[in-house]
């Protein structure tokens, strides 16, 4: 049986790849290591929890010597990386925190994996799942490919963009083999409210402003996470060592065009009158060096790996929507806490 380490499986994405490696792959066995930040909950995987082929390991990827430990102890075949610091306004008033675990983190695993497998490491892989923010803001026109060189311009991106060049350098150095995704935005089910979809549901379940960061002008290229798991899927399995792989939606919307129609969808959903939700709409102060366009070129894993999205982005939306108010209790349960703390500084004290 092989054995594959899925990191930040609690997180957003992390559980639903964990989820689809568990249900898919009776021949693996899927060890789950995560420390449960703020944006770790097990409750994202409560539906598996009992699976034969299923371990959850509660560890800091920042703790070298207990990840050596774990990696001497369980031998892992493969290992796929998704434990990060994931929110840009998180990393513009705590930078530090990305530059631990995104970095020093990931070079802990890298050292693992290298020690355990060696050089002769033909069946081996280290999967880095990253982001398309660490090529930059693109103007009105043009696509990141994977040529596209390195702009990262955000703590956060810049510690992806860091991440990203150490696993190559331990490929091209010390040979461990390695593949990178880089991803657009993804949306759907288990999102912390901190990201603009889940935070404007959960803003307008509750009738409160909805913080729309300078003009609404700035644009994103949105993905349906299951779709994104897939790709991780279909990547892991028939990609070549070495090589960089770019994921996106082919989607592009302008913030303020999808928050009128999340609106709206909101409005159907809750049977509240027609345009309810959009006067909840608020213009905020800017996210400093906020990033105008991200825009993937996905061809290359199309034309290679045969993957393309498979859920339209109404569709997609509207699935997001069901989850989240048929999920009160999850989204109760994150709002609580710590979260009231950082509500207030991000946005009532803007
Ligand atoms: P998330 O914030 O929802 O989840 C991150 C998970 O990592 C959490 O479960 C957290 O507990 C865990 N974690 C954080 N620090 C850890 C540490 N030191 N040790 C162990 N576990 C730790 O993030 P997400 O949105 O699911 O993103 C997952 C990965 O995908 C990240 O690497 C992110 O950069 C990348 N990515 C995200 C998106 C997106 O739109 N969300 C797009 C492209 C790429
Ligand atoms: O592109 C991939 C990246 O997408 C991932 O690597 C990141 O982990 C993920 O967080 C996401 O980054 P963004 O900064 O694009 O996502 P966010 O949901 O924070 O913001 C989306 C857009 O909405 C962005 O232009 C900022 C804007 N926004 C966001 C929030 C939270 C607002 O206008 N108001 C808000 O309150």
């Amino acid at each position: 049986m092989k054995k594959i380490l899925i990191t930040g499986g609690a997180g957003f994405i992390g559980s639903h790849v964990v989820r689809h490696f568990v249900k898919k792959y009776n021949q693996y066995k899927i060890f789950n290591v995560d420390c449960l930040t703020y944006a770790g909950n097990l409750t994202n995987l409560s539906d598996i929890e009992g699976y034969s082929n299923y371990e959850f390991i509660k560890e800091d990827i920042n703790n070298d010597e207990a990840i050596f430990a774990l990696f001497e102890k369980e031998q892992f075949d493969a290992v796929i990386h998704l434990a990060a610091e994931s929110h840009v306004d998180r990393s513009i008033s705590n930078p530090k925190a990305f530059i631990q675990t995104n970095i020093m983190g990931t070079v802990n695993l890298l050292n693992a994996s290298k020690k355990i497998w060696g050089e002769e490491n033909k069946e081996n892989l280290f999967f880095h799942v990253s982001t398309d923010e660490v090529y930059g803001s693109l103007g009105d026109t043009g696509h990141f490919t994977e040529e596209t060189s390195y702009d990262p311009r955000s703590p956060y991106s810049a510690s992806k963009a860091s991440s990203d060049h150490f696993v190559r350098a331990w490929y091209h150095t010390y040979k461990l083999p390695i593949i990178i995704s880089n991803c657009s935005n993804n949306y759907g089910p288990n999102q912390f409210p901190e990201k603009l979809i889940p935070l404007f549901i959960n803003n307008i379940i509750n009738n409160k402003p909805l913080p729309v960061y300078g003009k609404g002008e700035n644009v994103r290229d949105w993905l349906y996470v299951i779709d994104h798991a897939e790709a991780i899927d279909v990547i892991f399995h028939n990609g070549k060592v070495g090589d960089t792989y770019n994921i996106g939606g082919h989607n592009e919307w302008k913030n303020i065009d999808l928050i009128k129609v999340l609106c709206k969808v909101m409005d159907e959903k809750l049977g509240r009158p027609e345009n309810t939700s959009e006067e909840l709409i608020t213009y905020v102060k800017d996210r400093a060096g906020h990033d105008l366009r991200y825009a993937i070129d996905a061809s290359k894993l199309q034309n290679e790996l045969g993957w393309k999205p498979s859920v339209q982005f109404e569709e997609g939306l509207k699935l997001t929507v069901d989850w989240y108010l048929n999920n009160k209790e999850w989204l109760n349960n994150v709002t609580s806490g710590d979260y009231q703390k950082y509500y207030e500084n991000q946005y009532l004290k803007r």
